[in-house]
């Protein structure tokens, strides 16, 4: 019975992130698919946890967004008998290392592209994460209520940009003042488009036959000529859909629809539940994990700090990739080899919290923390194994941090450790003077930094400016050889440590690091870092 259970659970969960360029529709669409879980009312309950252009210097407005963040992590609803998990990833490119790691803990994605821009830069390098992955992809093109680019096109765009293998489960008929509404290739049917958005669900009217006459009587004699050569131009150069390919990240079903006019989002959501895939086996540093086995296990992938400075917790998420995750039960925290108890885990319905006694593979529970976890740990039923998979990307930015308060060195020392675990940023201590540094993906980064410090910890820093391009993680082939000593001796100024003691070089140009990586070849240089917890004390 039990298994039976959890089976029947894991079975009919879907864990998923929704991922864009600013501006695609991300938000919009995530809305819309909350309004047919029934998990909100009404259109524009969901805040965007943009930060807006021109917000870089307004600290409140960071505060006031890392407070709706923190509402929007994770939002849940059921749809059909299936519990449906969408993971919040910020599309502003100074947090898309957050966004990186919630890509750990997917199962798979929705890619938004607006139709009329097309694939845009931030879709680029977030495609590109999940196709190294092999996460299932569904594509999305929205905004087809405005003119943009031809269909064809953008098909096209998509397979070249992004480097996929596409295949139109829908398609439109016609676009912008001339859209009439989308061919659902997948359910057999045609919606026809109101342009009312007031309407929750369009009508949906089933097609026999394409050749029927039907057709003609919905959308018109020129549409209908035009869909029928287009749907046969489909058929000639793309693939059949294929579960098994989409599975493994080799074939990408595309949608067309509009998220705003809630257009195309219901053969979007209904096709979703039927193929997504349910939680999926991880690999450990020791075995690969099924999310059936009895045993709970799971990962850090996320940490957010209370938005209270008086009480510093903080909430770090888990996403439980086996078994039951309990309430009071104590589990074993890998990296401080230590058993930790969770009284009040948090799981999260729409944008609700909510204290749970159980959960499944696929869910996230957000845990209270005062400084055990740091981003990547591994929480087990007491088998000793590190998920593996949550990596740091060389950052783009480098200040050297100084202390501005003799008085409050302590504090500045906390207050940097605990940001740095929350992978806000990264620190690196140099070899040759002792001096910190800190490297961010966006330079937005600094600025939090620095007023969280003071509100938070009531430390004050300063910053300074340092010449680096970016930070490599060092790998020698042979540590002993005389290539590695001759490498640590030449570049003495330019090496440092990370959090975890690796050696990480600093390269003041792309030039330098061409030339220094083809003077010793055996000195790997890395601008990406797993998380190498066995080496860890
Ligand atoms: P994001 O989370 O990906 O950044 O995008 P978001 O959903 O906030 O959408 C960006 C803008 O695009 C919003 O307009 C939104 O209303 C609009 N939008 C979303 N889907 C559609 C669609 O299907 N058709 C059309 N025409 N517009 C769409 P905004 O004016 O920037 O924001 P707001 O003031 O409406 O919030």
């Amino acid at each position: 019975m039990y298994y039976m259970s959890l089976q029947n659970e894991i079975d009919r969960r879907r864990t998923f992130g929704i991922i864009s360029h600013p501006d695609a529709g991300k938000t919009t669409l995530t809305e819309k698919l909350l309004l047919f879980g029934g998990a909100i009312q009404e259109a524009g309950a969901v805040k965007s946890n943009k930060i807006k252009k021109g917000a870089t210097s307004d600290f409140m407005e960071i505060e006031r967004q890392r407070g709706i963040s923190v509402a929007t992590s994770v939002l849940a609803f059921d749809y059909k008998g299936i519990k449906i998990n969408i993971l919040d990833t910020p599309g502003h490119k100074d947090f898309a290392e957050d966004t990186f790691r919630t890509l750990t803990a997917v199962d798979s994605v929705i890619v938004v592209i607006d139709v009329a821009k097309g694939v845009e830069e931030q879709t680029v390098k977030l495609v590109e994460v999940c196709r190294m992955r092999n996460i299932p992809m569904i594509v999305f093109i929205n905004k087809l209520d405005r003119e943009g680019k031809d269909a064809f096109e953008l098909l096209d765009e998509i397979e070249q940009k992004l480097s996929l293998k596409v295949t139109p489960l829908s398609f439109p008929i016609g676009m912008g003042y001339d859209f009439k509404g989308i061919y659902n290739v997948w359910e057999k049917n045609v919606n026809l488009f109101s342009g009312d958005s007031r309407k929750n669900i369009e009508e949906t009217i089933e097609i026999e036959h394409l050749d029927s006459t039907q057709l003609e009587n919905l959308i018109g004699d020129s549409a209908s000529i035009t869909l029928r050569e287009e749907l046969e131009l489909v058929h000639e150069v793309y693939p059949d859909f294929n579960q098994d390919e989409y599975l493994n990240g080799t074939l990408q079903p595309v949608f067309f629809g509009s998220a705003l006019n809630n257009f195309g989002v219901r053969e979007l959501l209904d096709c979703f539940i039927e193929i997504a895939p349910t939680p999926r086996p991880k690999e450990s540093d020791t075995r690969l994990v099924l999310p059936n086995e009895d045993d709970f296990s799971g990962f850090v992938f996320k940490i957010h700090a209370n938005m209270d400075p008086k009480h510093r917790d903080r909430l770090a998420f888990v996403k439980i990739v086996a078994g039951t995750f309990k309430r009071n039960t104590a589990y074993l925290h890998v990296r401080h080899n230590k058993r930790l108890k969770f009284s009040s885990p948090n799981a999260f319905f729409a944008e609700k919290k909510q204290i749970v006694d159980i959960s499944y593979p696929g869910d996230i529970v957000g845990l209270h923390d005062t400084g055990n976890f740091k981003i990547g740990d591994t929480l087990t039923q007491g088998e000793v194994m590190n998920y593996r998979g949550v990596p740091s990307f060389s950052p783009e930015h480098f200040k050297y941090i100084n202390n501005a308060d003799p008085l409050k060195s302590k504090q500045l020392e906390k207050g940097i450790d605990q940001l740095m675990d929350e992978g806000v940023a990264q620190l690196f201590t140099l070899e040759l003077n002792g001096r910190k540094a800190i490297g961010t993906v966006g330079a937005l980064q600094f600025e939090v930094i620095q007023y969280r410090l003071e509100h938070e910890y009531g430390a004050t820093c300063r910053y300074e400016n340092i010449n680096v391009f970016k930070a490599c993680w060092v790998e020698p082939m042979d540590p002993k050889s005389t290539e590695f000593i001759d490498f640590k001796r030449v570049k003495a100024k330019f090496l440092a440590k990370d959090k975890r003691g690796q050696l990480v070089f600093f390269a003041d140009s792309s030039f330098t690091l061409q030339m220094t990586q083809s003077k010793y070849p055996n000195v790997k240089l890395h601008s990406v870092s797993e998380f190498e917890k066995t080496k860890e004390s």
